[in-house]
Formats: structure tokens, sequence, C-alpha cells
């Protein structure tokens, strides 16, 4: 058996797990999100979903991970009892959907990578919707985008974890962080900026109701990749002496920072040219190209390259996180099927090329392809981010808190705890994730399970 990769080094276990943490969900979900939900306050209590069920939902994923160091399902079959090993599948399966459909809008933003470089994306607001909708009912030109952006990511993977996975983090992640300061500095500095920073800042406590709480807590699952087994298949390559609890702090703590720059980025130019900030999802497709042109009007060329700049930074941060989709089954099917590592990534490969072929077309094409009265592409972001990934975080936690025995998750939980806190402090640490992996992470995806179904 040939050995299996670790992470290079702590740096790269950061970028790599960040990498996968940092996507779409941050520069497009995060920023449209905080728009229709009233801003600050739903940047409060999104914060707080990550500190009180993120970061401790995503220190279970590592502590089931770098325990087996092994792929999902295995890794779950070897903490609890063999059946868990469900949960790993379960695992496969989602964040296999997930890249489905996110590689779609992953190829738009390829798409608006090229049409930035050649200068199309330039005209009047009519103009700007107009290239959208024809774009996207164009039957095979949005296909081919997703279809090219899910071999991308097969690429980076089939050349495993070290040469693939970490250099490709190693090197997107730093270039994203300086596209994205550049684009905040510019965005701050338009006129009437302020106005933008101002919503992201200040909170207005009349706009919270049961939603915004509904929604914060899937935007952190969905951000921090919590709850397809992701994370634990990341941690199944760490180093043995990692800090799981300083590790997933890091990881979050930069994951939110990125949100709220992406917001940073985003609201002040909006408003700065008088554009609504609640317009969903088309905001980056639509709103920004329009923005990016009239804010730097005076002087075109700004724009131009601020555009291309931006759709460079979506391509990057989409990449690192389908890397880590595609790894989840990759691991699965190289280690338990004995396939090579190529075989088993055309395995995924093939399954997520038919899959965003479907979703592409059932939101522009043929708008035929539908379930329960939504596009299948909306209905696999719906099944996944509302049902799937919260199943899988309560899962992993009601296996981890109650099915395991205690000692062998604390053994693991403080080694490489090596900084230099006592060990009262890291025992205090282990007590109260280990009541809230317990209690309080089943209890409020139970509560917001009920809410969904209108029991409550
Ligand atoms: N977190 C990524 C984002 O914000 C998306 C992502 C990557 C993901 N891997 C995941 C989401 C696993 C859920 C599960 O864009």
């Amino acid at each position: 058996m040939e050995q299996r990769g670790v992470f290079g080094s702590r740096l790269a276990i950061v970028l790599a797990t960040a990498g996968s943490a940092v996507g779409l969900g941050n520069v497009w979900r995060f920023p449209f999100m905080t728009g229709q939900n009233g801003g600050a306050v739903f940047i409060l209590i999104y914060f707080a979903c990550v500190l009180l069920l993120g970061i401790p939902g995503m220190v279970s994923e590592f502590v089931i991970g770098r325990h087996a160091q092994s792929n999902a399902a295995r890794a779950y079959g070897s903490m609890g009892h063999r059946s868990w090993r469900f949960i790993g599948y379960l695992g496969i399966l989602t964040s296999t959907i997930i890249l489905g459909f996110y590689a779609v809008v992953a190829g738009w933003c390829l798409q608006y990578l090229f049409a930035s470089v050649a200068g199309q994306l330039t005209g009047d607001a009519a103009y700007v919707i107009r290239y959208f909708q024809t774009f996207s009912a164009d039957p095979i030109k949005p296909c081919l985008w997703g279809v090219a952006f899910v071999l991308i990511t097969h690429l980076v993977v089939s050349k495993g974890v070290n040469d693939g996975i970490e250099r490709a983090s190693k090197l997107l992640m730093p270039l994203l962080l300086i596209l994205l300061v550049v684009l905040v500095v510019a965005s701050c500095m338009l006129p009437g900026a302020y106005r933008g920073v101002e919503f992201l800042l200040k909170p207005d406590f009349s706009k919270v109701s049961g939603n915004v709480f509904l929604e914060a807590l899937g935007q952190a699952f969905f951000s921090l990749s919590l709850g397809t087994a992701c994370l634990c298949t990341y941690a199944s390559y760490f180093k043995r002496d990692t800090d799981l609890l300083r590790s997933a702090t890091q990881i979050a703590l930069l994951d939110s920072g990125i949100a709220i720059l992406a917001g940073l980025m985003i609201f002040p130019a909006a408003f700065s040219v008088g554009v609504q900030p609640d317009s969903g999802p088309s905001l980056i497709f639509i709103t920004l190209p329009n923005v990016f042109q009239e804010a730097f009007g005076a002087v075109p060329v700004v724009g131009y390259f601020i555009s291309i700049l931006f759709y460079a930074l979506l391509v990057f941060a989409a990449l690192t996180s389908t890397i880590s989709m595609h790894e989840i089954g990759t691991a699965f099917f190289h280690e338990e099927l004995h396939l090579s590592r190529r075989r088993a990534a055309w395995v995924i490969t093939g399954a997520c090329v038919l899959l965003a072929v479907i979703c592409s077309l059932s939101v522009g094409a043929y708008d035929g392809l539908r379930l329960f009265d939504m596009p299948l592409m909306d209905f696999c972001d719906f099944l996944t981010a509302q049902f799937m990934l919260p199943a899988g975080a309560f899962l992993t936690s009601i296996m981890l808190g109650w099915f395991v025995s205690r000692r062998l998750v604390q053994e693991e939980f403080l080694m490489g705890q090596t900084h230099d806190t006592s060990r009262m402090v890291k025992r205090a640490f282990f007590h109260i994730w280990l009541f809230s992996v317990r209690f309080v992470v089943p209890i409020c995806i139970l509560l917001i399970f009920l809410h969904q179904f209108g029991v409550i």
C-alpha cells in the first residue's frame, strides 16, 4: 500500500483547510445573505453561530479524521461502531451533490473572468442584465464552463495531497488575500462608500426574526464546510501533533474575516452608486458589473482591471473549495475500492459532470427540469444546505458525544496541545467542547429541523 499524504506544515494545514472553507460561500453567498437579512444584525448572529456551533463542529470532524487517518467512511466506522460508517457515506454523497451545482456557479465565474478580459462587460444596466440572461439561457456555454471547472478540479485532486491540494492552496490562498485587500481599498475609497460600511457594521435590531437565525446557521455550516466529512477527510492528512482546537479557531476566524472583507468589497461600491444591497444571488453577475463601470466610470481602464481581479478572485476561491469536495469521494474510492488515485478521481468527476450539466440546464435552457417545483439546481442547494449538512453535523455530534469512549475522544482532543496553557485550562476547554458537542449542537440543529417542518 502506498503511503498516505500528510500536509507538510502547520501553515499548509491552515491554508488548505481555510481554502476549503473560503469559497463562493464567502464572496457570493455571504454578501447577498447579509444584504437580504438586515446587514450588521445578520453578521452578529452569524458570528454567534460560528462560535457556538461552528468551532465545536469543526473540532469534532477533526477529532474523527485525525484519529483514523483514513477516508471519511472508514474514519467514522473506526471511531464509533462499524455501522456509523453511514455518516461517512452520507458525507460523500452530500459533497458530490454540492460539487455538482457549485461547479455551475463557479463556471459562470470563469465565463465572467474571460468576458472581463475581453472587455465584454461594458454597457448600460439593461445590457448587463441581457448579457446574463442570454448567457444563462444558452444550452451549451454554461454547461461547458461548469464541466471545465470540474475538470480543473479533477486535475488538481488527481495529483494527490501534497503535489495537488497543498500546492494549489499555498499558491491560491495568498493570491486571494492580496486581490481581496486591493478590491476592498478600491471600494472603500469611492465617494459615499461610508454608507456601505455603516450598513455592515451598524446593527438594526428591528430586522431580527426566526428566519434570520436559520439563514445565519445554514450560512455558517456551508461556509465552514461543515457536515459532509470534508473537514474529517482533510484532518486525516494532519500531523499527529496538530493542535485541533487552535487550528479550528484560526480557520473559523480566517473564514469569517474573509467574509467580512468580501462585504467591505461589495457594499461600499454598491452603495456608492446607489444600488440596493438586497438584490440576491444575481448580485455578483448583474449588479456588480454595473457597479464597476459606474464607480470607476471616470477612468474606465481602472474599472476594466477591477472587474478582472474580482472574477479571478471568485475563481480562485471556488477552486480551493471544489478541490476539497472532490477529495472526500476520491479518497474513499481510492482507499476502499483500491482504485488508483486517478481512477478514483474519475468516478467522482464523472458523477459531478453529469450533475453539473443537468443543474446548469435546469436554470437555463430546459426549465422543465424541476423537482418539488424548484429548478433542479435550486433543489440540490436546498436539499444539501437545509437538510443534509445539518443532518451530517447532528449525527456527528451524537456519535462523538454519546457513543464513543470519552477517554478516546479526550486523548485525541488533547493530543498536540503543546502551547503553554496549563493542563487545567486544556481540560476546561475539553469540557466546554464536550458539553457543546453533547447538548448545544444537537439541540440547536433539532430546533431548526422542527422549525423547518413547521412544528415550532
Ligand atoms: N465552504 C465552501 C464555501 O464557503 C464550500 C464548501 C467546500 C463546502 N466544501 C464543502 C460546503 C463541504 C459544504 C460542505 O464556499
